[in-house]
């Protein structure tokens, strides 16, 4: 916990004065929240956007000016978590179910910044299950074509019942193991019909700090 919060706090102090900033989600993220909004009652001015209610609902109560999407031209920085993290700052994100406003926020974004804590990082990705994001309506048959896709699928449950993401979606955690192919596993998966979005964020992340159980906090290079 304290190597995520060193890592976040690092992240959070490359925030400004007058910029836009996506807020991440998950454990990680919500403490670069509060850090930036303890930096706001210190006289930071920003405007954010969140990627879950969850983080929402943080913003709020930190103090930090949400601004609706619609009403945003750019976003300067985004500070998010990951499941995963590649030597190639390739990610594995939606362990928390808000991958597709993160990929939404992280595409609009400047930069993506990752926090993380060395527990993260890996050779290879797919160790953590993929988490993709389908809709509802005919969620049986699109999981049936993950399975036939070699993905291993699981519906995710929270309390015996299909988990539900902020965009009212279900989520298969598929359980590939060590990912070869990104590009062509991202298109096949989301080729089918049902298919909303992917946890496999690839070439998205600017910058990746990464915190440890010593204390200290390493950005990659
Ligand atoms: C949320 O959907 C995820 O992408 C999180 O960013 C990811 O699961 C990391 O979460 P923690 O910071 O809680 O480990």
């Amino acid at each position: 916990m304290e190597a995520k919060r060193l890592a976040a706090e690092k992240a959070a102090s490359y925030v400004r004065d007058g910029m836009t900033v996506g807020l991440g989600t998950g454990s990680t993220a919500s403490w670069a929240i509060k850090r930036l909004g303890e930096r706001v009652r210190e006289g930071l001015s920003i405007r954010a956007v969140a990627t879950s209610v969850e983080s929402e609902r943080l913003a709020e109560a930190s103090g930090i000016s949400l601004v609706p999407f619609a009403e945003v031209q750019r976003i300067d920085v985004t500070i998010d978590g990951a499941d995963e993290v590649d030597p190639h700052w390739n990610l594995i994100k939606g362990g928390g179910g808000a991958l597709l406003r993160e990929k939404i926020v992280a595409a609009a974004s400047g930069r993506l910044i990752v926090v993380v804590d060395e527990s993260k990082l890996v050779r290879r990705l797919g160790a953590f299950p993929l988490p993709v994001e389908v809709v509802s309506f005919g969620h049986e048959l699109t999981i049936q074509a993950l399975e036939r896709l070699g993905c291993r699928p699981v519906l995710r449950l929270s309390d015996n019942r299909p988990f539900v993401t902020d965009g009212g979606h279900y989520i298969a955690d598929c359980r590939i193991g060590a990912i070869h192919g990104h590009r062509q596993l991202h298109e096949r998966l989301n080729a089918i019909p049902g298919v909303v979005e992917n946890g496999l964020f690839m070439q998205m992340a600017s910058q990746v700090i990464v915190g440890f159980r010593d204390g200290t906090v390493r950005e990659l290079q």
